[in-house]
């Protein structure tokens, strides 16, 4: 990702360093109002359908987050499109570009034994920033300004949206899921749609893969849940992290932010909840409850996923802030304002990926391929076969391993140009010699293959090739000399030709 954001005036920004911390959603909200980021709409809007063609438009036009100060038949005011944009995303995380953040992350992964005296203050100060991200129990929080219990819990005082005409009912859809395992009592936050029951009872939708599926059944009969919705952006982001199971989401925000969660103890629940949350949701999932049909819901895909059985979830207390402010996304056929939440997943991984798999150079996820059903990766190929063990080595990383197209191409081509792309997949491709196809687990919303969960995956090794690999002697790629280069481009004003833009007059090189 080559682009720059403009800086944000409120926000501390150098290179590699985050430090933002806006301190909840309000805070954020004042953020993106001064920015000009965010437009208040007076007027009143139906949750139900309105709002979301108002948002479909307003995203692909690039347009600002959207205040609804008069959801039709709700209480509260909802916010959408606060990730809606790149420079809003650099913006939540306080950077001028989204590789700042995995520039900070990547110290960390990276960091090697001190040689020094400065190497170890660096260090420390390094480990001091992991200690300080850790959540941090506070004994009261504005979470617990109105407190809301059994009869009196209303989820109808939320302006939840129906999205698209085919969802059965309105779905909450930007929260975060918040429960443990019982085994080693680490917390899981997970970013889980829940589709409204009633006034008191929601689905809750954890896919196949996820990690709060994996806690619920690992527990006998009922698992305590809490939801927070309304969250500082980076705590919202962490929700929807892929993070390995044993590493707690709330950590990771902690960790960006440059400044811990605060969290409260929940009323009814035996779990911590965010102490600045907006609104919170405690209850519980009972295991030997028979599951309900949840769905179908106009999805990230670009379809409705068709209805399937998910566990429902009982309200106990509804916990909220006084004038509390409900945020909502909207996903469909993309580009949509998903789409920068997935971005910075791509960018904030790339270390951990290059960990793991050091030969990769950089990655893209495109947002048309829905995030799993395409990956470009470019690799510093170094011998035969090497693309086919990048290939198989994304199909065994995390959730990654879902992907199903990977094209693989050598480490100077621009993995976000896809113009480039193109190119080399088409010039250095005998679709006989270069195409992997396997199989393994997919996509739980995946509608095209036979079978749900499982079915085929197509790599693509669109590198230079190699004599052992079958190659006849490899053509030289054209490309002017530098010299001449930079002679046009001091004569270029003596030619009288309009200025052109070098870059994009070579783009494929
Ligand atoms: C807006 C949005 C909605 C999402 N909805 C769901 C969902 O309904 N079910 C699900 O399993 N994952 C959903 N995801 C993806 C998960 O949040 C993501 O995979 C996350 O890593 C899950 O956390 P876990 O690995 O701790 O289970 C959604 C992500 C986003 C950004």
């Amino acid at each position: 990702m080559r682009r720059v954001c403009s800086r944000p005036s409120g926000a501390a920004s150098s290179g590699a360093t985050t430090n933002v911390a806006t301190k909840d959603l309000r805070d954020w909200i004042a953020l993106l109002e001064r920015e000009g980021e965010l437009v208040r709409v007076g007027a009143e809007v139906d949750p139900d359908l309105e709002v979301t063609e108002i948002v479909d438009r307003t995203v692909k036009a690039g347009g600002p987050a959207l205040l609804f100060e008069r959801p039709k038949g709700a209480k509260h005011p909802l916010l959408i499109n606060q990730f809606g944009s790149e420079r809003r995303m650099c913006l939540a995380f306080g950077v001028e570009n989204l590789d700042d953040v995995a520039r900070k992350v990547s110290d960390v992964l990276e960091m090697q034994p001190p040689s020094g005296l400065m190497d170890k203050v660096r260090g420390l100060q390094k480990l001091k920033s992991i200690a300080d991200s850790l959540p941090e129990t506070v004994r009261r929080g504005p979470v617990h300004d109105v407190v809301l219990h059994g009869d009196d819990v209303d989820l109808s005082l939320l302006p939840v949206q129906r999205c698209w005409p085919g969802d059965p009912a309105p779905f909450i859809t930007l929260p975060a899921v918040i429960t443990r395992d019982p085994r080693d009592g680490v917390r899981n936050v997970g970013m889980y749609r829940m589709q409204v029951i009633d006034k008191r009872s929601t689905f809750m939708h954890w896919q196949l893969h996820k990690d709060g599926r994996a806690d619920w059944l690992a527990t006998d009969g009922r698992i305590p849940v809490a939801v927070a919705i309304g969250l500082d952006p980076i705590t919202a982001y962490s929700a929807s992290a892929p993070l390995p199971k044993h590493i707690d989401e709330l950590m990771l925000a902690g960790f960006l932010r440059g400044a811990p969660v605060e969290l409260v103890k929940g009323v009814t629940v035996d779990l911590e909840v965010p102490a600045h949350a907006e609104i919170v949701l405690e209850g519980y999932i009972d295991k030997d409850e028979a599951l309900g049909d949840e769905g179908p819901f106009g999805d990230h895909t670009g379809y409705y996923t068709a209805a399937e059985p998910f566990p429902v979830f009982h309200v106990t207390a509804m916990t909220m802030r006084n004038d509390a402010i409900y945020p909502s996304i909207v996903v469909g056929k993309p580009p949509q304002e998903d789409a920068w939440l997935g971005k910075a997943t791509e960018r904030i991984f790339l270390p951990a990926i290059r960990a793991t798999v050091p030969e990769i150079v950089d990655y893209d996820l495109p947002v048309a391929g829905a995030f799993h059903n395409c990956c470009i990766v470019s690799i510093r190929k170094a011998f035969p076969g090497h693309a086919h063990k990048v290939m198989h080595a994304i199909w065994g990383l995390g959730m990654l391993s879902l992907t199903k197209c990977i094209v693989v191409v050598d480490a100077h081509v621009d993995v976000h140009d896809y113009e480039q792309v193109l190119f080399y997949a088409g010039a250095n491709v005998d679709p006989a010699r270069d195409v992997v196809l396997a199989r393994g687990p997919l996509d739980h919303l995946d509608h095209a293959p036979e079978h749900q969960f499982i079915g085929g995956k197509l790599g693509i090794d669109a590198t230079a090739k190699l004599p052992e690999e079958g190659a006849r002697p490899w053509p030289e790629e054209i490309a002017m000399s530098e010299e001449v280069r930079a002679l046009v481009d001091e004569r270029w004003a003596e030619y009288g030709i309009p200025p052109v833009d070098a870059r994009s007059a070579s783009r494929i090189r």
